[in-house]
This record gives structure tokens, sequence and C-alpha cells, in this order.
């Protein structure tokens, strides 16, 4: 469906995957402030960007987590019950999960779940033929959402894996449903893990989200990039500015995409006004302390078990405690 279908449409359709980026994008653009959901930083461009910024000097947090589950997967893995399976939620790549994999001999399946098919088919491939006798079954499916699993797990002792610290990118509120759905998605007394970035000094933050290579930089413009090549936009990047602050008062990394001049962009056949100065706000990465995530998880229905932190990052171990 194109853009003009789905904003005119009198009584709306269904919306398929490219109506919905049209509709939220025309409405983020139509909001004041403006902002556009980071979900859709992730086309193939934008994951190869990111992919980039996990390998920055300046972005810690993923060399963190990976030391971290590095240090103490068996000990992770040891609070996981026997024959489980392991449900990854917004799996993108296994390289995470393989960690705990390699030394679980108690998980005998993985359920990576995530909304790109094709990414998850390949990468189930690789895996089935590293770890052989792992039963793997991929769920093409938005992970924010309830996910039906496959048959298969449905009698199998489960433990939840949600690393990347993607929980940061929810609102506090998003976050706490979150916790709540992979919960029901578990179950009573399972475990859940997952990688949570900590609040620390602003200046760290702000390096890890302005390096100097301007990979990040790159990564927020491709969101206006992905409108002109899918929605037949037509911003100039020329007259856009990356900028990323740490808001001390709500513990958040800010994202935006600030117009350096007055302008008018078209977007299909919808036409929206910049100031000179005016922002989007394209992402917030919310920072916990230890405590502040335990309270969050507390509330949403989880016992904390267990943390690991190197001072710049925590991998917490939950317990589902809700009815
Ligand atoms: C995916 N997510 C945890 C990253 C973060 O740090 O919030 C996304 C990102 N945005 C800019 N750099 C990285």
């Amino acid at each position: 469906m194109n853009i003009q279908t789905a904003l005119r449409a009198p009584v709306a359709p269904p919306l398929d995957a490219a109506g919905k980026f049209a509709a939220d994008v025309v409405a983020g653009l139509t909001n004041k402030p403006k902002s556009l959901p980071p979900k859709y930083f992730y086309d193939h461009a934008g994951s190869a960007l990111f992919d980039r910024i996990t390998r920055l000097p300046e972005y810690y947090p993923t060399r963190s987590e990976l030391g971290l589950l590095e240090l103490h997967s068996a000990e992770m893995v040891s609070l996981l019950p026997p024959a489980a399976a392991l449900i990854e939620f917004g799996a993108g790549s296994s390289r995470k999960a393989r960690i705990l994999l390699g030394v679980a001999a108690n998980i005998e399946a993985y359920v990576p779940i995530d909304i790109s098919g094709d990414f998850l088919r390949e990468d189930a491939a690789k895996l089935r033929r590293d770890f052989p006798h792992l039963a793997i079954y991929p769920v093409a499916a938005d992970f924010t959402v309830a996910a039906e699993l496959p048959p298969e797990v449905a009698t199998r002792p489960r433990a939840g894996f949600f690393p990347g610290s993607t929980i940061g990118n929810f609102e506090p509120h998003e976050a706490a449903a979150f916790l709540r759905h992979a919960g029901r998605t578990l179950g009573r007394g399972d475990v859940l893990i997952v990688g949570v970035d900590l609040v620390k000094a602003p200046d760290i933050l702000y390096r890890a989200y302005n390096d100097t290579e301007g990979v990040t930089a790159k990564f927020n413009l491709n969101l206006l990039a992905r409108i002109n090549r899918e929605l037949g936009g037509n911003f100039d990047l020329a007259t856009f500015e990356h900028h990323a602050l740490y808001n001390v008062d709500k513990s958040r990394i800010e994202m935006h995409l600030a117009s350096t001049r007055r302008q008018k962009v078209r977007i299909g056949d919808v036409a929206v006004d910049f100031r000179a100065g005016e922002t989007i706000h394209t992402e917030n990465s919310y920072k916990y302390s230890v405590e502040s995530f335990q309270a969050l998880a507390h509330g949403s229905g989880y016992t904390p078990l267990k943390v690991w932190t190197d001072g710049l990052f925590s991998v917490h171990a939950l317990r589902n405690t809700a009815d």
C-alpha cells in the first residue's frame, strides 16, 4: 500500500508493513514536537550501520556486555532449568546467545524471535552447523507483542534472553509492559536474562552517541534516507544534523535530527514544514542504575536473582513471579 492510500482510506484497512511505516512517519512528522519511532532505524543499511556502531571505540555497551557474558555465562546458565528452551527476544544475530549456548548443556532448544524472517533463517542455518544437537525454532514476529511459541517448545521449561539494552529504547512504561508480556510468554518461575546499560558520567555517554567517525550520525540520518527510498520522500540529508544529548533528569540519551534551515519536505503528496533549528526526536536510550532497574522489574512481576556488572553495563537474572 502506498502512502496516499494508507492515509486517505476512509475506513482504515489493516496496514501491511509499508503502510504502517508510511502512517507512522506521517503521524510522527505532523506531531508537535516532531518524532519518528526508533524501530525504523533497522532496515538493511541501518542494521549495517548499527553493527559498525557496536565496534566503535566510544560505544562501550556491546563490548561490556560481551565481556560480562563471557565471564559469567556458566553462572548464568546454572540458573536455568534442565532441558530448557532459550527464547531470545529481538534476536538479530545470535552472537550473544552463542556465548550462553556454548557453555549450556541444559539448553536443548533455541527460539530466536525477530521481525526479520530472512535474517533469522540465515542465522539459524549457521547455528545448526555449529550446534548440531540444538533444536532451533526461529519465529518471525514482532517481539514487543505476544508471539505464539512453536508447539515443540510448549512442553519445555523456558528461559528468556533480552540482551543489548534494547529495553532502554522503550519508555519506562513500555519496558514494564514488555517485561510483563515476556513473563506471559515464559511462565511463572522462569528466568529472564536481560542486558541493561547503566547510568554513568555524562561525558562517557555523550561520546558513545557522538563518535568521532560520525557513524552514529549516519545511523540517525539513514532514517531520512529510508523515508526517501521507501516512501518517495525528498529529504535533503545535507540540511539535517545529528544531535545526541544526555538528559540528566530523565536518565536518557536523546537523539534528534535538526533542520539547519527553514524548509518544506515532501513525503509522497504530504508536505511537512520545518523551522530553522526544528528537530525530529528519533530515539531515547534510557540508562538505569542496578536499583532502578530492579525496581522496574519488581513492579513488572519479577524477583531479581542476580546481577553482573563491570561498572558500565549490567546483566540481570530475574525470576518471573507474576501469577
Ligand atoms: C539498540 N540500542 C540499544 C542502541 C542504544 O544504544 O540505545 C541504539 C543506538 N542508538 C545510537 N547508538 C546506538
